[in-house]
Parts: structure tokens; C-alpha cells; sequence
């Protein structure tokens, strides 16, 4: 078999991939293979997909995932337990429509969490635990979610405590994007900080990585492994892609001179921009315990859809064919 992204990092960190059952199937289920020695599940496994009624969890999507990378000799990346977004209707509802109490809505969590992570113990070896729970705006520490709402900070501790519980020896992550801008980054240590402080069974923090062709720059990128390393934590990059548009606000929106072409000029910059993220990332190979890419090939990545509905993106190492961009070539050369 052709030498995969998995080989050449045999020495550096598994590469892994977020999947969903469909992208199991055909030429992608073949790149899978080829190229990766993880596997994520893109949607299966949040709350509101595998648990959508209170007595009931829809386990087909997840279980696929975890039997393919049995087959094939995969690990497993779960993700995730507890997010804002994705949640179930009943969660935060009594069956008379009021909203639950603290202690009913972290009962739940301990069920959900206690029954998703012992079901895959053994087969899932890292969880991500809590997903972006800090604030993007910087007046604000915590996200204004249900989550904070009903239960104050307690949440996430809670949510870890269970994990660890479930599975004492699965490596938990706390996981979020925009980790690399200083003002979200300040907060998140000070969340990881206080987790610490408090005993809180938690390994890991996980740096989306969905990143561009501006940022985050050289320094930023490495600031940024510097601080967290010095938590006495382990990092992996868990969910990376680099989109061909800028992420600023007031590039969100399609500008009127622009097509969706993805020209060598631009395929160029997004083979140099990854050539620096991988050089930096082999650099931290010591904290580094792996790096996830956010769908297979550019043929299907959620950035499609994403901040601009139906504007097509580019971000991966592979193209619309599974076939090896320029990007590749220099991920793999070194
Ligand atoms: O499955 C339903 C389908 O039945 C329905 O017909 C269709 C119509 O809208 O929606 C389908 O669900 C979509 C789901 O993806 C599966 O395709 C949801 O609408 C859509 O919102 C959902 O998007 C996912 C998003 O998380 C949810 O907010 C993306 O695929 C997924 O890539 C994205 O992943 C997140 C990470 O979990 C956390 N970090 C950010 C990252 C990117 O947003």
C-alpha cells in the first residue's frame, strides 16, 4: 500500500480524521484507510443525535464508526459529551415544559455520560468531555448557555468527574476553538488553571484548529502550545482545516468580486500555511498526542455550509477526488 499521512508521522502522533457512517463507504472509506490511524465522529455521538429521547439512544451511526475502526485497527477519538450546541429537546425540560432544576439536568448528565462512555469503553480511548464552553465575547468568562444558566460553573466538573468515573482510564479533553487568539486563549487557561487547581479529572486540552490562511500566525500558534504545555497538560489538534477565506467578520459574508475558485495562487498559500501548522506541530511532538483533520477531502467539509451557506471551500489535504493536494506534499516533506 502507498505510504498515508499516518507513516510518515509513525514517530510524531496518530492522524486522525472526523468521520460520518456515509464517508466509511467508497473512495473516502478507501482514503480512510489509506492515510489515517484515527477516527472521530463528526455528529454521531453528541447528545442530541445518539440520545434523542430521555429513555432513548439511536446508537447505529456511533457503533458503525467504532466497528470500522475495529476492522481496520483505528483509534478512537469520542466527541463529545456535553456541548451547547446539539443538544436534545427534553434535556433541559420537565415534562410539564418548565425548565429542570440543577439537580435533575446533572443527573442527566451523569446518565448520558455514564451510559455513552461505558459502552465504548475500552474501544474509545480519549473523550472529548466538554465542548467550547468559554465565551467569544471577552467581557464574559463562561458562554451564556443553558448548561451555565441552569447549573453555574459546576457543569463542567461534573462532566468530568463522570467521565472519569465511567472510565477511569479514557483521556479526557477539554476542547474549543479560537484557542490561539489571546483573549479567548487567557480565559481558557484560566478555566484549565482552576480545573487543576480543583482536582478535576481532566488530561488534556484539545485546539480545534480551524484555522485559515491568516491565522494563527507562526508565533501565535507557538505562544499558544507554549501556555498550554505549561499547564502540565497533553494537547491534539482535534479538528483541523484550513479554510481558503478569511474567518474575520466582515469577510463572513460572500464579497461581490468573489468566486468560489480555488486558483494556484491560493492553493499555494494554503500548502505554505500548512507546511509551518505541521512543522510547529512535529516541534511539540513531546505534548502533542495527535492531530485530527475536520472531514476527509475536500469533496464534502462542513465549511460548504459554513459561515456562508453554498460558497464551496477547500481546506483539506485531499481534493473533491481523495486525490493529494499540493498541501500534502508538504505536510509529508521533511
Ligand atoms: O442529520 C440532519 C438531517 O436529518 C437533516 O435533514 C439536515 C437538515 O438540516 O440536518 C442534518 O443535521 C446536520 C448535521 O450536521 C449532520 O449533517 C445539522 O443540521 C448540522 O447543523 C450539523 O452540523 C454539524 C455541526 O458541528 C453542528 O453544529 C457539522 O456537520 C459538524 O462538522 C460540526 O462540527 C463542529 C464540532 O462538533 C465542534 N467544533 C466546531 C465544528 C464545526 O462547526
Amino acid at each position: 500500500a502507498e505510504k498515508g499521512l499516518k507513516d510518515y508521522y509513525k514517530a510524531y502522533f496518530p492522524v486522525g480524521v472526523a468521520v460520518s457512517p456515509q464517508g466509511l463507504k467508497g473512495a473516502e472509506g478507501e482514503l480512510i484507510k489509506q492515510q489515517f490511524n484515527s477516527i472521530t465522529p463528526e455528529n454521531a455521538m453528541k447528545m442530541g443525535p445518539i440520545h434523542p429521547e430521555e429513555n432513548r439512544y439511536f446508537w447505529k451511526d456511533a457503533d458503525e464508526i467504532v466497528q470500522f475502526a475495529q476492522d481496520h485497527h483505528l483509534r478512537v477519538r469520542g466527541h463529545n459529551l456535553l456541548w451547547h450546541e446539539q443538544t436534545p429537546r427534553w434535556l433541559f425540560k420537565n415534562a410539564d415544559g418548565s425548565t429542570v432544576s440543577k439537580d435533575v439536568l446533572l443527573q442527566r448528565l451523569h446518565d448520558h455520560i455514564d451510559t455513552v462512555v461505558k459502552r465504548y469503553k475500552g474501544k474509545i480511548y480519549a473523550w472529548d468531555v466538554v465542548n467550547e464552553a468559554i465565551s467569544d465575547n471577552p467581557q464574559e468568562f463562561l458562554r451564556d448557555s443553558e448548561w451555565y444558566k441552569i447549573c453555574g460553573e459546576d457543569f463542567i466538573a461534573k462532566a468530568f468527574e463522570y467521565a472519569h468515573a465511567a472510565d477511569p482510564s479514557a483521556v479526557l479533553f477539554y476542547n474549543d476553538y479560537n484557542t490561539e487568539r489571546p483573549e479567548k486563549r487567557d480565559r481558557i487557561i484560566k478555566l484549565l488553571k482552576k480545573l487543576k487547581a480543583a482536582k478535576v479529572p481532566i488530561d488534556a486540552v484539545g485546539l480545534q484548529g480551524h484555522w485559515s490562511l491568516q491565522e494563527p500566525t507562526e508565533p501565535e500558534l507557538r505562544a499558544a502550545l507554549d501556555e498550554y504545555k505549561a499547564l502540565g497538560l497533553k494537547i491534539q489538534i482535534t479538528e483541523l482545516d484550513v479554510s481558503i477565506y478569511p474567518w474575520e467578520k466582515e469577510r463572513r459574508a460572500r464579497c461581490p468580486d468573489e468566486s468560489d475558485a480555488f486558483t494556484p495562487e491560493l492553493e499555494q498559500k494554503q500548502a505554505a500555511q500548512y507546511k509551518m501548522f505541521f512543522k510547529v506541530f512535529r516541534d511539540y511532538k513531546n505534548v502533542l498526542t495527535g492531530v485530527t483533520f475536520w472531514n476527509i477531502s475536500d469533496k464534502y467539509t462542513w465549511l460548504d455550509t459554513y459561515p456562508v451557506p453554498g460558497r464551496k471551500n477547500y481546506p483539506l489535504l485531499f481534493d473533491q477526488n481523495q486525490k493529494p493536494k499540493k498541501a500534502f506534499y508538504e505536510v509529508v516533506k521533511f
